[in-house]
């Protein structure tokens, strides 16, 4: 066979992981503990299904093609949710619906990008962003991260050519759980307007940052839409993982061009999908709210465990939206040790390596834990096997 773009990515990290565990016996006493991917595994809530149940019988339109950027109504409420959550004013032709977040990511570097350009990722990056821009033909330029996981502006600035189209940065982060400050977001936004290139921002984390108020000032700025372009995802927020539901917030005319790409690839998003996303923010705002008070739980009980594993060497570098991502303290690649550890400890992880470049060596002393399916009694069952295993 010969070597395609396709070919030069990795396989689907999460697949990867699941295969792991094949031939791994769990015991009662010990199971399984699965903190290898960002995804609820319940199901919506009832209220919700039920209204998905009813729109299905009674609504030719669930099975019909819509408009290729999202159905009005969809567009319309999230362009006011997102001037709600930002303090700003946005309107429905600035919003976009896609078949998820992936897909508006996708969307996006194909209208905004050539053959042979580049897009700057900090590192640790989202897996399928790196992906993405291989398959693209697009490089993708990493700019490193020191021991807080925050990029440096001022160090993309130096990473930016006549090449560079976009960088696209993601917070709350995944892998790495931090949440960027306003002020951070705000100096790439100034240096991208600057370079005259995109500015993405994935937000699919957005419903559970812990600070209160608007995360960053980006759409309170006079003519936002044509350096920011802002991606959403209705999974985590609404459990709706299946049904494929994200977003995009740009200027109406880059929004023209992920059309084209949007029209070849799906047609349109789906209409079960786009229901369930409109009824859920119509009707759900108390529920995500508790959602989220779960999951700030969640993470308060991490930072309370934490000393004893901390004696144990284990450096935690970012802690939010639903990750823990640590340093770990054995003398192996996390890679191997991620392997290791279904059999040894019961705990599937994601290794640093996953995140990184292959040649970066950070990758090898990091881990990923995707903790938000976890409880209380889940993360001490967790941490209490990290803090005994030996490797
Ligand atoms: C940063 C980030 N972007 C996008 C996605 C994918 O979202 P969606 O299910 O809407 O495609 C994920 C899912 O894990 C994610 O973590």
């Amino acid at each position: 066979m010969s070597q395609t773009r396709t070919r030069a990515t990795f396989p689907p990290p999460v697949m990867e992981a699941r295969r792991w565990l094949e031939g791994v016996d769990f015991t009662q006493d010990r199971p399984l503990i699965n903190v290898s991917q960002a995804a609820p595994v319940d199901p919506p809530p009832l209220a919700l299904r039920q209204a998905m149940a009813e729109f299905a019988v009674s609504e030719d339109s669930a099975h019909l093609y819509g408009p290729v950027l999202g159905n009005p109504e969809l567009r319309a409420e999230l362009a006011q949710q997102i001037g709600t959550h930002y303090g700003a004013d946005l309107s429905q032709v600035q919003v976009a619906i896609t078949s998820g977040c992936n897909q508006a990511f996708a969307a996006t570097i194909s209208a905004v990008t050539d053959e042979g350009d580049e897009v700057i990722l900090p590192t640790p990056w989202y897996f399928n962003h790196k992906m993405w821009l291989d398959m693209a033909g697009v490089r993708s330029i990493a700019l490193q991260t020191g021991d807080d996981l925050l990029p440096d502006p001022e160090a993309a600035r130096a990473l930016i050519t006549d090449k560079t189209r976009a960088i696209a940065l993601v917070t709350p982060n995944n892998p790495g759980g931090v949440e960027y400050p306003a002020e951070l977001v705000r100096a790439f936004y100034d240096l991208a307007q600057e370079a005259g290139i995109r500015l993405l921002v994935d937000e699919t984390y957005r419903d559970f940052d812990s600070r209160s108020g608007p995360p960053h000032d980006l759409f309170q700025q006079p003519g936002w839409d044509e350096t920011l372009v802002h991606l959403y995802s209705f999974s985590k927020s609404y459990r709706l993982t299946g049904h494929r539901v994200g977003a995009i917030a740009t200027s109406p005319n880059l929004l023209a061009e992920i059309e084209k790409f949007l029209d070849t690839v799906a047609i349109c998003p789906g209409q079960m999908g786009q229901f369930a996303a409109l009824w859920g923010m119509q009707n759900l705002s108390q529920w995500v709210a508790g959602e989220r008070d779960e999951i700030l739980d969640r993470r308060a009980a991490i930072q309370d465990m934490l000393p004893d594993l901390a004696e144990k060497g284990w450096k935690l570098l970012g802690l939010g939206a639903y990750f823990a991502y640590f340093e770990h303290p054995f003398d192996l690649p996390s890679d191997e040790l991620a392997k290791r550890m279904v059999a040894e400890t019961g705990i599937l992880l994601l290794p640093g390596t996953m995140f990184m470049p292959q040649d970066d060596p950070a990758g090898k002393r990091q881990v990923r834990i995707a903790f938000a399916n976890l409880d209380r009694k889940g993360l001490r069952q967790l941490f209490d096997r990290l803090t005994d295993a030996t490797f």
